[in-house]
């Protein structure tokens, strides 16, 4: 077994790795000036090569994916394994209007015949219940950060209130406060646009009390900066924050801070200065769950 590490998720690739005991080789990329992209594989490969990169800012990544994955199976893969912490795309499962692309079937689609197995963590899922419905294999793992998160908290406070902006939020904001014995509320948000965000919190006394914001993803920061806002103007006592993928696009931190929020902590699917949060310990056992015994 091998695993091919891209160099953006290099770092937590290694400590996976470590965990395996498993020896890793790098993916050369180069970047042409115009844009295209070199993906260079060692020259040969065992039977089971692990594939390790997480797929934000997508759009390039997917074609260096696909590429290596080509490539992989021309050197001598007869296994597949792609370990995307962040699956992108996973989001958009129904055409709003007449002609958009539905673009979770589509990866999904594609991912199902390149790999043999996916593991991905907490994936942005609407519709459907179970990752296997967008992506079709029998090993389309969707793992959780919940864990994770919560003994973190555990360990990183006495108690706050772990508040979850949004409907959608409330299965992990539950999940980690019942792990570890804290309240939670949930807010109702309407996204009107990228970057308008409409949100109401829950009735609940929130003066003088710790609150840690609890999210999948941070994208453009206006759902943290929102929070934030309203729950300082509810007499929050500090407001602090838990993100799963930290994505920060544009000008989403420089937003989430002038809002007053203390700390933001993040997962390490995604490489970023907020990531404390490790996920090799999940990711390992999983990985370890698809072995041959
Ligand atoms: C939405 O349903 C997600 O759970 C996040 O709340 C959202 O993607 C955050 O986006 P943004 O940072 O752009 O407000």
């Amino acid at each position: 077994m091998l695993m091919l590490v891209f160099p953006d998720y290099q770092p937590q690739a290694e400590r996976l790795a470590a965990r395996l005991a498993m020896p890793t080789a790098n993916v050369h990329l180069h970047h042409f000036p115009d844009g295209e992209s070199l993906v260079r594989l060692p020259s040969s490969l065992p039977e089971h090569v692990l594939i390790c990169r997480s797929l934000n800012q997508p759009n390039n990544k997917l074609i260096e994916l696909l590429f290596c994955a080509r490539t992989a199976r021309e050197l001598g893969a007869k296994r597949l394994t792609l370990i995307a912490p962040y699956l992108s795309y996973m989001r958009q499962d129904i055409a709003n209007q007449p002609g958009e692309a539905v673009s979770q079937r589509i990866m999904g689609q594609m991912l199902a015949e390149l790999f043999d197995d996916v593991i991905t963590v907490d994936p942005h899922l609407h519709r459907i219940t179970s990752l296997d419905q967008a992506i079709p294999i029998s090993n389309a793992i969707s793992l959780t950060a919940a864990d994770d998160i919560a003994e973190f908290l555990k360990q990183k406070l006495d108690h706050a209130l772990l508040l979850g902006p949004d409907g959608e939020s409330e299965q992990w904001v539950s999940a980690i406060a019942n792990k570890i014995g804290f309240d939670f509320a949930v807010a109702s948000k309407i996204r009107r646009g990228d970057t308008q965000v409409e949100m109401r919190l829950p009735d609940f006394d929130f003066s003088h009390q710790p609150v840690v914001i609890i999210d999948d993803m941070a994208s453009t920061g206006r759902t943290l900066s929102k929070a934030t806002d309203l729950l300082l103007a509810a007499g929050a006592k500090k407001i602090d924050a838990v993100i799963t993928h930290p994505l920060f696009c544009g000008d989403a931190e420089a937003h989430i801070l002038q809002s007053g929020i203390k700390n933001i902590w993040s997962t390490d699917s995604i490489s970023h200065p907020t990531a404390c949060i490790y996920l090799d310990k999940l990711l390992a056992k999983a990985v370890r769950e698809i072995l041959p015994v």
